[in-house]
């Protein structure tokens, strides 16, 4: 076809040419190992087969190798991440498996996701990796060393802009690996902004029902692939292939969740910041609750930058997550049990509408932080919700 499609094209046609069986839905593959050729003539000894007979996605020998239905998951999301994608266990065997391919001796990244920097301080264990903050001189990286840069950032849901940090990386012969897990594709392309690998806690947007962990590295050199590919194999984070079905299921529907999540939050962003800084709202007004609550709101679609390059890196919308700050830790703690259609619960991504008193599960979080990510609801009843428990909290 010679006009590039549409990303939800793309969910429900990229793994057409694996359809080898006459069902519409694809069919779930659970074995472990797959037979060979009955065909003596065949048969190719893997000490002469070639890497991409090694990463064929048609044929099969062992699931840590690959299997059906996660290879169908990856050949849609290379489609959607525009790169050669591979799916791990959990998002952070996708950032252990980033970091064993590039090995670095230095590694700049913020705050964001506290696991990521778990991982980093395996690897300072093992390889006397050396953490340096995202604000670091780039003078302080040498080639091969790495930017991690996680935009949007947890948990506020505020942006970076990527090709600065590309330059600043690239000046130095550095790479940069971008989590983009806030903003997955449709709304946010990394790679057109010079990141090097692209990583995804899977188990937020591409999963998006709030039962697949996975994670996804997307890769635009094949050497880097291959290598990520052979890597896998040893240190065996493959998917499950259970998961890899859930996850070819929910890409079906990936861009209209997404898109709908993302409108959701920007519109609760939108009335709850107007409402925060009306002046002098009416003692009884929906406004007076949210500022008798409230002190802060963050989201990038509030987040005022020099330039126009978060407009330009996040054309179609920002992430569906954003934070609150309450005015007191102790409304912080109560809110989520005055809400009825907000689940109080960690992780992100999925259909139905979380909040996170975020202490909970991050150290060291400011106690008066909540996390939200939106879901499918409707928005005017989350905002129905949220007033009723700012006015009950008030
Ligand atoms: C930004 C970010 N990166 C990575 C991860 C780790 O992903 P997983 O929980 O799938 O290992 C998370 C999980 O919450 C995350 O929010």
């Amino acid at each position: 076809m010679s006009h590039s499609v549409g990303n939800s094209t793309r969910s429900l046609h990229a793994d057409d040419a694996l359809n080898v069986v006459s069902d519409v839905a694809p069919p779930m593959h659970l074995s472990t190992t797959f037979r060979y050729s009955d065909d003596p003539a065949a048969l190719v000894p893997v000490a002469d087969q070639t890497s991409s007979d090694l990463m064929s996605t048609t044929s099969h020998v062992y699931s840590r190798l690959s299997a059906p239905n996660p290879t169908r998951f990856e050949t849609i999301l290379s489609a959607l991440l525009k790169g050669s994608a591979l799916s791990y266990s959990s998002g952070l065997s996708a950032l252990h498996a980033a970091l064993t391919l590039l090995n670095p001796r230095r590694i700049s990244i913020g705050d964001g996701y506290h696991g990521c920097h778990g991982v980093i301080a395996l690897f300072t264990r093992l390889t006397g990796l050396q953490k340096l903050g995202l604000d670091c001189p780039a003078e302080s990286l040498e080639a091969g060393d790495v930017i991690l840069l996680e935009t949007p950032v947890n948990p506020k849901g505020t942006a970076f802009d990527i090709s600065a940090f590309a330059q600043k990386a690239h000046s130095r012969g550095a790479y940069l690996i971008v989590d983009s897990t806030f903003a997955p594709p449709g709304l946010q392309d990394p790679f057109q902004w010079g990141a090097d690998l692209v990583m995804h806690s899977g188990s937020k947007y591409f999963g998006g029902h709030s039962d697949v962990l996975c994670g996804v590295l997307a890769t635009q050199r094949e050497d880097w692939h291959r290598q990520l590919f052979q890597d896998r194999v040893y240190i065996g984070s493959v998917m499950g292939s259970m998961e890899g079905w859930l996850g070819v299921r929910s890409l079906r529907t990936f861009e209209v969740r997404v898109q709908r999540q993302s409108e959701n939050a920007t519109r609760l962003v939108a009335w709850l910041h107007e409402a925060l800084h009306t002046p002098s709202p009416a003692p009884d007004s929906d406004a007076a609750a949210v500022q008798a609550v409230l002190a802060a709101i963050y989201h990038a679609s509030i987040q005022s930058v020099e330039g126009d390059w978060l407009q330009k890196q996040m054309p179609n919308g920002f992430g569906p997550v954003f934070s609150i700050s309450t005015r007191e830790e102790r409304v912080a703690r109560h809110l989520p049990s005055k809400l009825h259609f907000f689940q109080h619960a960690t992780s992100l991504g999925g259909v139905e509408t979380l909040i996170e008193w975020r202490t909970m599960s991050d150290a060291i979080v400011d106690r008066r932080l909540l996390r939200i990510s939106v879901g499918l609801e409707n928005w005017e009843d989350l905002r129905a919700d949220l007033v009723q428990a700012f006015r009950e909290l008030a």
